[in-house]
C-alpha cells in the first residue's frame, strides 16, 4: 500500500484524544464542551438571533440592520445584514484610537532581513490608510472601483486593503509569487482601475524583481490608468510616465492628508475579490462582501484563537491567499488586536527562522500551515529547542488535512505536550473558519478537524444526498448560510450557481470529501474535484494543463497531484507531443519554464512524462483516476478497478512502464 491510501487507513486507525487544557479564566472562547453545544444549539434553533448577536458585540454599525438574513439557498442569492452600513476601516482602526488602543501595536512586521522591523500603533496605521486612500482618490478611484494588488509581505500591503476599505473600492489581491500571464487574466477580469505592485520581492535572501511582470501585465490591461511603486529592493525598473508612481512619492504628495472621512458602505457592498482556482476553466473571483465577511473574520478570530487585548498573534500565511486576508489582517484588527506580519520564509536563513521569530517577539498564538511542520519536522528538534518556546499557548493549522504524525509533533516540540492544535477546516469561499476545535473546550483527535463551529451546519452527504452513516465518507456539505460565505463569483452568476450550489439543491458544496465519526467529528479527505493542493496553495490542474497545450510542441496533457511527503501533494503532468517531436530533457525543462511563466513557480510540474497515449475512454473522455494511481505508484493490476471502458487498455501497460523513471 502506498500514497493516499496509507494516509487514510492511518487517519481511520487514529484512537488518539487529547483533553484541551483548562480554560484560562479571561478566555472569549467556550470554557468547556457543554459550553460549547450550548452555543452551537443556540445558532440552530434561532440562526438569525445568533447571528444579530455576534455582529452587534463585535462590529461598530454606521446604521443598524433591517433584517439579519435574507437567504434563497436554491437561486443562490444571500444576504446578511440587510440595510445596515458599516466601515471597515472604522472597524479595523478608528474605533481602536478612541477605546484606549490607540498606542498599542497593531502590525509587528518582520522583514526578511533580521534588522527590517517595523511596528505600526493603531494610531500610525490610521494615518497611513489615510494617506493611501486620499491617493486613491486623487487617481480617481472611488466606491466600487477595483483595485488590484501585486505585493510581497511588506506593510504596504495592509495599508493599501484597509485604504480601499475606507473608501469603498474593492481590493484583489494577487498572490506575488503568480506570473504577469496570471495577473494580467486576473486585473482584466476584475477591470480594475490600479495597480499597486513593488520593485522587487525579497526571499531566502535574493531581490527578485516584480515590476518587470507588473510592465508585461498592464501593457495588455488599459482599464489599468495608475500603477502605484513601493520601493522594496531598490533594483533598477522601469517607470512609465503618466503611469507609474512610487508609492513614498505619493503619499507625502502636496495636498495629501491624513484627513479621510470613511465611506459609510451597505453591509452587502463587495468589499473585496479573490480568485482562486477551480476545476474547470480559469480561476473564479471570489467575492466577498462587507457587513457579513468582517462579522464572520472577527467571530471566529475571537473564538478559534481566543484572540485577548495582550496576545501576540501571528499567522504566517501571505495576504495574497485568504488566510492571510483574514486571520493577519480583518479578524485581528477588527478585535483589537496585535498582528505579527512576516516577510520572509521558515528555512532561511536557517530552518529556525520561525521559531526565533516566536521568541523574539513572544509570540502567544501560531497559526501555520502543515506543510511547514512537515518541513521543518525533518529538521529536527534541535531548532526549535534552541529558542524559548514557553510564550506559546495556542497552535493552528491550516490548508490541508493535517496528517497524524505531523499533529503530533507539532504537539509535543512545539506545544510541548501542553498547548491546543486547533485543526481549521475552511476555504477562500467560505471567508473564515469552518471546522475548527475551540480550543480550551474540545478534546482533540490528531488529524480531525474536530467540529463545526456554532452557527455551522456542517454534514456529510452522499451522492443521493441522504446523510452518510458513521465513518462513511462523502461529500462534506454546509446546509445553511453563515455571514462569511461568498456572495458570487465576479460577473458569472451561472458559475456561482453551477460550482457550488448545483450538486445538492439549496445546499453549498465546498468540493472535499469527508468522513464524520461516531463522535461527530469531521475528517476531512481532500479535494473531490480536479483541484490539487500543493503546500496548501490551491491549483486548477485543468490550468495547468491549458498552460501546457499552449506551448507549441504539446498535443495533449494531463494533469493530477501526486503524494508528496513534505508538500502533501505535487504536480505530475503527463505529456504527448506533437506527432514529429521527439522527448528530451531539455524540452522537460522547456515546459517547466513555460508553466512557470504561465502561472507562477507554484504551478511548476515537479514530473514531467511523455506519453504517447493516455488512458481515454471509447467517447475520448481521460480516465484520471488510473493518472492519479500510476502517479502514485500504485500499478498493480487491481489497483486500476474496472478499465474494461478504455478505448485502448495497452495504453496503461506503457504509461506504467514509463513511470518507473520517476516513481
Ligand atoms: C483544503 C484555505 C483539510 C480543502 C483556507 C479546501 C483543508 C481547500 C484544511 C481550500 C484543513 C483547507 N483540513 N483540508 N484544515 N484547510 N483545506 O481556498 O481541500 O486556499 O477545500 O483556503 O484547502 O483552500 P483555500
Amino acid at each position: 500500500m502506498s500514497g493516499e491510501d496509507s494516509k487514510i487507513e492511518s487517519m481511520m486507525q487514529e484512537k488518539r484524544l487529547f483533553a484541551p487544557p483548562p480554560a484560562p479564566a479571561d478566555t472569549v472562547s467556550a470554557k468547556s464542551m457543554a459550553e460549547y453545544e450550548e452555543w452551537y444549539r443556540q445558532s440552530m434553533d434561532d440562526p438569525e438571533g445568533f447571528w444579530a448577536q455576534r455582529a452587534e458585540e463585535l462590529i461598530q454599525w454606521d446604521k443598524k440592520w433591517d433584517q439579519v438574513l435574507e437567504a434563497d439557498m436554491v437561486k443562490p442569492e444571500v444576504k446578511w445584514f440587510k440595510g445596515g452600513k458599516l466601515n471597515v476601516s472604522v472597524n479595523c482602526l478608528d474605533r481602536h484610537l478612541a477605546n484606549g488602543r490607540r498606542n498599542k501595536a497593531a502590525l509587528i512586521w518582520q522583514g526578511e532581513p533580521e534588522e527590517d522591523v517595523r511596528v505600526y500603533t493603531y494610531q500610525m496605521l490610521h494615518t497611513e490608510v489615510c494617506r493611501m486612500a486620499n491617493v486613491l482618490k486623487k487617481m480617481g478611484v472611488g466606491k466600487g472601483d477595483r483595485v488590484a494588488v501585486y505585493l510581497p509581505m511588506v506593510p504596504e500591503l495592509a495599508i493599501i486593503l484597509l485604504a480601499c476599505t475606507r473608501i469603498g473600492a474593492i481590493h484583489s489581491v494577487v498572490f506575488a509569487g503568480f506570473s504577469a500571464a496570471s495577473l494580467k487574466s486576473r486585473m482584466q477580469d476584475c477591470e480594475a482601475k490600479v495597480l499597486v505592485t513593488a520593485d522587487a520581492v525579497l526571499r531566502a535572501g535574493k531581490t527578485i524583481p516584480l515590476k518587470p511582470n507588473a510592465d508585461e501585465a498592464l501593457a495588455e490591461c488599459p482599464s489599468v490608468q495608475n500603477c502605484v511603486v513601493v520601493k522594496r529592493g531598490g533594483n533598477e525598473i522601469n517607470m512609465q510616465q503618466g503611469r507609474d508612481t512610487w508609492w513614498h512619492e505619493a503619499i507625502t504628495a502636496d495636498g495629501i492628508t491624513a484627513d479621510c472621512p470613511p465611506e459609510s458602505m451597505d453591509a452587502e457592498d463587495t468589499m473585496l475579490i479573490l480568485y482562486t482556482s477551480g476545476s474547470t476553466g480559469k480561476p473564479k473571483g471570489v467575492v466577498h462582501t462587507t457587513g457579513g465577511y468582517l462579522t464572520y473574520a472577527a467571530q471566529t478570530c475571537r473564538w478559534v484563537f481566543d484572540l485577548k487585548d495582550d496576545d501576540v498573534y501571528w499567522c504566517t500565511a501571505d495576504i495574497g491567499w485568504i488566510t492571510g486576508h483574514s486571520y493577519i489582517l480583518y479578524g485581528p484588527l477588527a478585535l483589537g488586536a496585535t498582528s505579527v506580519m512576516f516577510e520572509g520564509v521558515p528555512s532561511w536563513p536557517k530552518p529556525d527562522r520561525f521559531w526565533q521569530i516566536c521568541d523574539k517577539f513572544k509570540v502567544n498564538i501560531f497559526y501555520t500551515a502543515p506543510t511547514v511542520i512537515r518541513s521543518l519536522m525533518r529538521e529536527g528538534t534541535d531548532w526549535p529547542n534552541k529558542h524559548d518556546l514557553s510564550s506559546l499557548r495556542l497552535l493552528g493549522s491550516v490548508g490541508e488535512p493535517i496528517n497524524p504524525e505531523a499533529w503530533m509533533w507539532y504537539h509535543e516540540h512545539i506545544g510541548k505536550s501542553r498547548l491546543p492544535v486547533v485543526d481549521t477546516w475552511w476555504q477562500t469561499e467560505t471567508g473564515g473558519i469552518m471546522i475548527s476545535a475551540m480550543p480550551y473546550a474540545t478534546p482533540l483527535k490528531p488529524g480531525s478537524a474536530t467540529k463545526p463551529l456554532p452557527g455551522i451546519d456542517a454534514a456529510v452527504l452522499r451522492e443521493d444526498g441522504s446523510e452518510a452513516a458513521a465513518n462513511e465518507g462523502g461529500h462534506l456539505v454546509i446546509r445553511r448560510p453563515w455571514p462569511g460565505m461568498l456572495r458570487g463569483v465576479f460577473g458569472d452568476p451561472e458559475r456561482y450557481k453551477k460550482t457550488y450550489f448545483s450538486r445538492y439543491e439549496g445546499i453549498y458544496d465546498p468540493e472535499d470529501g469527508s468522513r464524520k465519526d461516531e463522535d461527530g467529528y469531521f475528517w476531512i479527505m481532500g479535494r473531490l474535484d480536479d483541484v490539487i493542493n500543493v503546500s496548501g496553495h490551491r491549483m486548477g490542474t485543468a490550468e495547468i494543463e491549458s498552460a501546457l497545450v499552449a506551448h507549441k510542441d504539446v498535443a495533449e496533457a494531463a494533469v493530477v497531484g501526486a503524494p508528496h511527503e513534505v508538500k502533501g501533494q505535487t504536480i505530475y503532468a503527463y505529456v504527448s507531443l506533437k506527432s514529429g517531436v521527439n522527448p528530451s530533457d531539455e524540452l522537460r525543462a522547456a515546459l517547466r519554464t513555460h508553466v512557470r511563466k504561465e502561472i507562477g513557480p507554484i504551478a511548476t510540474p515537479e514530473f514531467i512524462q511523455f506519453a504517447d497515449g493516455l488512458p481515454k475512454t471509447r467517447s475520448g473522455k481521460i480516465m484520471r483516476r488510473i493518472l492519479r494511481k500510476i502517479a502514485a505508484g500504485q500499478t498493480e493490476e487491481h489497483d486500476f478497478g474496472d478499465t474494461s471502458t478504455l478505448a485502448d487498455p495497452s495504453v496503461v501497460d506503457t504509461l506504467v512502464a514509463g513511470s518507473k523513471e520517476f516513481i
